[in-house]
Formats: C-alpha cells, structure tokens, sequence
C-alpha cells in the first residue's frame, strides 16, 4: 500500500465501521487503506483461510456473516458480481439484514460495459445505458436493484481495473504477450488505487450531502491496449512482437475476448474530477504502470531477470 495513497485520504469520522462485501482484488486494495487509517473494516469472502479474521461469505452456499458481526456497520461497499440469473446475490441473501444497518453510504461496484458501443464517443452517467452483451444486462438489473433497495446507495461504474498483480509485466517478461491493434479502437480503465481512494472520497462527498447515484470511476486517457503494452515492455526493458492487426488476431480469441474487443467508448470521469472534486492519482496507464512495476518488484512478483 504507496504511503502516499494513504497521506492524501482521510479516515472516516469515529463510529465508523466499513464492511467489504467481496475481499477480491479491489476489496482487499480498499481493505488496506481503511486498514491504513485506522478505519474499522470487516470484510468477506467465500472460503477465507481459517484464523484470517475475513468473515464467511458465499450467497451461492447460502453462508452468510452472522447478523454479530455486521452489527454497526456504517459503510458498506459490495465488490460481488452478479449470478447467473437476475436477482443480486448480495440483495438476495442479505437484503434485510442489511436494511437494519445504521448505513451511511452503500456503494456498488458496477461496470461501464452496460454502456455497451458508442462508436469510441465519450459517454457520461446522463447517457442512457444500451447493454450488448448478456452479462451487462444482468449487471443493469442489478444496479436497478440497489438503486431500488431504500439503502443510501451508489453505483460506481468502472472500467478494466489493473494494479499491482494485474498488470501485463508478467506476461510482457515471459514473452507470451501478442499486441493487437484495431484502428480506432481504445479501452478505458482504471488503477486500483484509485477505485479505493475514490471510495473514500465518495464517503466523504456523501456526508456533505454530495451523493450522484451513479459515479464512473475512470482514468483521464482511454487508450489502445497495444500502446499500454509497449510501454510497460519499454519499463522493463524486454523485446515485444509488433501489433497484430485485429482481424489477424480475431480468430485465436475467446468469446470473452471477442465481447471486449466488440465495444468500443471513452469513459468520461467529469462527474468524478470535475463537479465532485476528486483528483486521480494515476491519470494515465503511463502513471499507473510505474506504481505497478515498483510494487510488484518491491513483493518480489516478478523475477529478478526482469527487474535487470
Ligand atoms: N476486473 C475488471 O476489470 C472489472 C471491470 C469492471 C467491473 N468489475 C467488477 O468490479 C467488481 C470488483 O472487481 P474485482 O476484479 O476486484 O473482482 P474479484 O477480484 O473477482 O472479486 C470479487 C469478489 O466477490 C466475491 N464473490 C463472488 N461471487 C460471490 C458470491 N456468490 N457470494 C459471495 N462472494 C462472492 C469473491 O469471493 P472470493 O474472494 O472468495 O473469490 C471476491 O472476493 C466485480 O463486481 C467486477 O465484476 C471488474
């Protein structure tokens, strides 16, 4: 966790105590900040390691925290995706328990995918979403479901997230990276750090009577992936093969990857940096990927042929 995160965010007022529905990735990024700042946190997962003191949460399972645990609970953020049918896991499993919490701000982490295509023209949370995929749909039925909850929700719309242990140094180091470029085509995304500092920054807003339903969480410079890629091979000094042209490339993709590649729009985070005040920490891919690159040689991610 960068010192300088935790300096420029601030604790919650006393009383406070914040429960992260989903310690995944960017649960357990924003559990270490509230950590950090001596905010009281509780967080779930679906099998925790016994004796980590990660509570037991697994609406599949039908294993949910005990109503002790949850007791208090001010800030409440849910990192869980949707299930496959149309009813949110967590709504469905904890709904009323959760109706009961003295809740000051509930947010959802959600995805800017239920935009679906803009052609590569900016979109904004005032634009009406127009799902393509299956999987976004599903996702809006559940934003309409928090929304529709009582709960002092917000929805936080995100893009691909990247950080440390999820950026493409490993691969760009073992050589198994192949660039694609589509012409016109660009991928907004978001640095991990950010998602948890807006998080804070959104509590904050909200208890000043700030409170958008919906935010997007986004970096500044949508890009091509090909051109993020380059630059991380440029950070650590390693060859990369040249881009492939997409439709060279489209055949050797999965269905996943094909859905991603078949959108494309540039997320605008106005509402975030302009009206609400936040200032990102990693503007662009070229800001995030030094973060990355100094913490996963600081936690030995990569190995030592690729910090040469
Ligand atoms: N990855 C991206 O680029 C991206 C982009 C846009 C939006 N999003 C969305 O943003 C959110 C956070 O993303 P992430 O990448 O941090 O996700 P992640 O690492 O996959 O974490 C998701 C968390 O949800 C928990 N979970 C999943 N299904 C559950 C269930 N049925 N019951 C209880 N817990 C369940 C997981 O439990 P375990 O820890 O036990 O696995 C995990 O802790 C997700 O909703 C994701 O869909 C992701």
């Amino acid at each position: 966790m960068p010192e300088s995160l935790v300096n420029r965010c601030h604790a919650l007022p006393a009383g406070s105590k914040l429960c992260i529905l989903g310690a995944g990735f960017t649960g357990r990024r924003v559990a270490s900040l509230a950590d950090a700042l001596k905010i009281r946190v509780i967080t779930t997962r679906r099998n925790p390691e016994p004796g980590s003191g990660t509570l037991q949460f697994d609406s599949t399972q039908k294993i949910v925290p005990m109503e002790a645990d949850l007791k208090g609970v001010t800030h409440l953020l849910s990192t869980i995706p949707p299930g496959p049918d149309e009813t949110d896991p967590v709504l469905q499993s904890l709904g009323p328990q959760l109706g009961q919490l003295p809740l000051r701000w509930a947010g959802y982490l959600s995805t800017t995918g239920i935009y679906g295509d803009t052609g590569g023209d900016w979109v904004s949370e005032t634009d009406a979403p127009q799902p393509t995929q299956e999987r976004s749909r599903r996702r809006l039925i559940c934003e309409q479901q928090w929304l529709n909850s009582g709960l002092p929700v917000q929805i936080l719309r995100l893009p691909g997230i990247y950080g440390p242990g999820r950026s493409p140094f490993a691969a760009v180091k073992a050589g198994n990276l192949r660039p694609v470029n589509k012409p016109g085509q660009v991928f907004s995304r978001v640095h991990v750090d950010d998602i948890a500092a807006a998080c804070l920054h959104l509590m904050h807003c909200s208890a000043s009577g700030q409170h958008p339903p919906v935010v997007n969480i986004c970096d500044h410079e949508p890009a091509p992936s090909h051109l993020l890629q380059r630059h991380a091979a440029d950070l650590l000094n390693c060859d990369l093969p040249e881009a492939r042209d997409y439709a060279a490339a489209e055949a050797d993709m999965s269905a996943m990857a094909r859905s991603f590649w078949a959108e494309n729009r540039r997320v605008s985070n106005d509402l975030l940096c302009k009206t609400l005040g936040y200032s990102m920490i990693h503007p662009n891919y070229r800001s995030g990927l030094v973060q990355c690159l100094e913490e996963e040689r600081l936690r030995g991610m990569l190995t030592q042929a690729a910090q040469d």
